[in-house]
């Protein structure tokens, strides 16, 4: 469960100039539930899933996760509620690092246990999740992930993510930096260990035909606002168009994105 209550995030322009990017936003996200956030170009999406993860810090507002007010948290206190996978294949894994010892410190995450060590066990049950992402990973443990294709990488980010067993996915356009058949296969995967681990999704993406398929609820930011929140037969009827044209009503002007991505 996520509880976002009144959230305030500015930057600081300097010379006494703030940039407000969450305005009070407030957000309830039930056990279990998909989510997916849209949005124009710096309407504050990726700011949210900061927010929640403790990366940056609140102006005032409260976030709650798993029931438990983790506003004082700090980020690695978190993190053991939270998988998450960003746009860049390259952020999420340690490229100088092995495939297996990168998933090795993923299941241990926290600080605690910062050990690395692979059992014979731990790597026979990794190469059978492995096999199960389907792009030939269970035959390259011991190669440097660096050695990875891009698609190949952001699968291992994504089993990375819910190898702790987290409750709540944060997802940043975790596939926009993928070929549209890479970006299918991460998405089905994406799919897949939702249900698999019975996870809580936030997931950003400026594909609105894949927000509208891959969640039961789609939520529309604006400069810091959540201007449209879909879910029910209310969402169920909703189609790209429709969206667009409900971005228009509610702001008046039109969507502020590139048209390809719209189709
Ligand atoms: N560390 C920062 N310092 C100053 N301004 C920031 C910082 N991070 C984000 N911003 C500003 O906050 C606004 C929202 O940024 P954010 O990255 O949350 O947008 P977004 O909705 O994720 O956009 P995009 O679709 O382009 O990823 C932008 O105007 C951005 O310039
Ligand atoms: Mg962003």
């Amino acid at each position: 469960m996520v509880r976002i209550e009144d959230v305030v995030v500015s930057f600081d322009l300097g010379g006494g100039q703030e940039h407000t990017v969450l305005n009070k936003l407030s957000l309830e996200v039930k056990q279990g539930q998909t989510v997916s956030i849209i949005g124009s170009n710096g309407a504050g999406k990726s700011t949210l899933l900061n927010s929640i993860a403790g990366s940056i810090p609140l102006h005032a507002g409260h976030i709650h996760l798993n029931g438990e007010d983790v506003t004082s948290w700090a980020e690695w206190e978190r993190a053991r509620y939270l998988g998450r996978v960003r746009q860049d294949p390259m952020a999420g894994t340690a490229g100088e690092m092995t495939v297996i010892d990168n998933l090795a410190l993923a299941a241990r995450k926290g600080p605690r246990r910062f050990r690395i060590a692979t059992p014979p066990r731990f790597a026979r049950e990794m190469e059978r999740k492995l096999a199960e992402l389907g792009m030939g990973l269970e035959s390259r443990l011991r190669e440097n992930v660096s050695r990875l294709s891009g698609g190949q990488r952001q699968a291992l980010t994504l089993l990375m993510a819910v190898i702790s067993h987290p409750t709540i996915l944060l997802l940043d356009e975790h596939t926009a930096a993928l070929d549209p058949a890479n970006a299918e296969i991460v998405d089905a995967l994406t799919r897949r260990f939702i249900n698999e681990y019975d996870l809580t999704a936030l997931i950003i993406t400026h594909d609105m035909k894949r927000a509208l398929e891959q969640a039961s609820r789609v939520i529309m930011m604006h400069e810091g606002e959540i201007i449209a929140d879909l879910s029910g037969p209310e969402k169920e009827k909703m189609n790209v168009a429709a969206l667009v044209r409900l971005f228009k009503k509610v702001r008046g002007s039109e969507y502020a994105e590139d048209r390809d991505l719209l189709i």
